[in-house]
C-alpha cells in the first residue's frame, strides 16, 4: 500500500497582506487607522510563524507601484514603517529573530534607510526566524536587476553566456541566500500576485483567503498550515512519482 506525500512544514512562507484598508472603511474609519491595525496582524503573524518553526517569513509591505497612492497615504504609511521598527526591533531582537529589508531604497528618506541599516545590524547575527520586509519592492525590479548584475560581468569577461543558467541567475535575486517560498498567502479576497515574487514563486503552493490583514488571527494562520499540508508537491513529477510507501 502507497501514501500520499503530503507537504511538511513551510520553511519559508511568503504574505500579501492585503485589506486594510476595507478593513477600516468597513468601520467608517480611515484608511490609516487599517494600516495601523494591520501592524498588529503582522506582529501577530511574526509571532506564530516564528514558534511553529517557519525559518523564512517574507511580507510584502509596500510594492514598487504603491506610489501610486494619494500623498497622505504614502506618508502615513512610511511614518507607520518608521515607528514599527523603532517600536518592534528590540522585541524581535530579544525574540531571536532576524530583520531583512528587500526592496529599492533609493526613494525611502535618509531616517528611514538609516533605521532599516540600525535594525537590520541589530538583527543580523540571529539565528531564529528572518522576517524580509519587501518594501518598494518588485518582482520585476528584483529580475532586472539580476540581469543587470549578470550583463555586467559578462562585459567584465567575469563569466560567458554561455555559463549563466538559473542557479547563477537566481545568484543576483534579492533572496539569493533563502529556499523558495513554500507557501504564498493572500489575504482580502484577490487572487493575483501583484508583481510580488515572481521568480521564486515558481513551485511556491498559494493560499488565498477572504479574510482582510487586520482580522488575519492565530485560527486563520492554522488554516493556512493545515491547507499546506493537505497539498502534495510534485515539482514536475507525477503523483506517483512522489508517492512513498507508509514507515511499518
Ligand atoms: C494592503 O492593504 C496593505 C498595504 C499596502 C500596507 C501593508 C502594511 C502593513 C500591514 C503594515 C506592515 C508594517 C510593517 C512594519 C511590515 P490595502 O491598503 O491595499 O487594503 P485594501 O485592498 O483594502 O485597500
Amino acid at each position: 500500500m502507497t501514501t500520499q506525500s503530503k507537504a511538511s512544514s513551510p520553511s519559508h512562507i511568503c504574505v500579501i497582506m492585503d485589506g486594510n484598508g476595507r478593513w477600516a472603511k468597513k468601520r467608517l474609519m480611515p484608511r490609516s487607522f487599517g494600516h495601523r491595525k494591520g501592524v498588529e496582524a503582522t506582529r501577530r503573524c511574526v509571532e506564530f510563524f516564528a514558534t511553529a518553526g517557519v525559518k523564512y517569513l517574507t511580507l510584502f509591505a509596500f510594492s514598487s507601484e504603491n506610489w501610486n497612492r494619494p500623498d497622505d497615504e504614502v506618508s502615513n504609511l512610511m511614518e507607520l514603517f518608521m515607528r514599527s521598527l523603532q517600536r518592534y526591533t528590540d522585541e524581535l531582537h530579544d525574540q531571536g529573530l532576524r530583520i531583512r529589508f528587500i526592496g529599492d531604497r533609493d526613494q525611502f528618506s535618509d531616517k528611514l534607510c538609516q533605521q532599516i541599516e540600525q535594525s537590520e545590524v541589530k538583527t543580523e547575527n540571529n539565528r531564529g526566524m528572518t522576517v524580509n520586509i519587501a518594501a518598494n519592492y518588485g518582482g520585476q525590479w528584483d529580475i532586472v536587476n539580476a540581469a543587470r548584475q549578470l550583463a555586467t560581468r559578462v562585459q567584465e569577461g567575469d563569466i560567458n553566456i554561455a555559463d549563466i543558467d538559473a542557479q547563477q541567475f537566481a545568484s543576483g535575486l534579492v533572496l539569493d541566500d533563502a529556499p523558495n517560498p513554500d507557501l504564498f498567502i493572500r489575504t482580502g479576497g484577490e487572487q493575483r500576485i501583484s508583481n510580488f515574487l515572481l521568480w521564486q514563486l515558481a513551485y511556491t503552493e498559494f493560499y488565498f483567503c477572504d479574510c482582510l490583514w487586520p482580522d488575519f488571527d492565530e485560527r486563520e494562520m492554522q488554516l493556512a498550515i493545515d491547507e499546506f499540508q493537505r497539498r502534495q508537491r510534485r515539482f514536475g513529477k507525477t503523483g506517483e512519482q512522489v508517492e512513498v510507501a507508509p514507515e511499518c
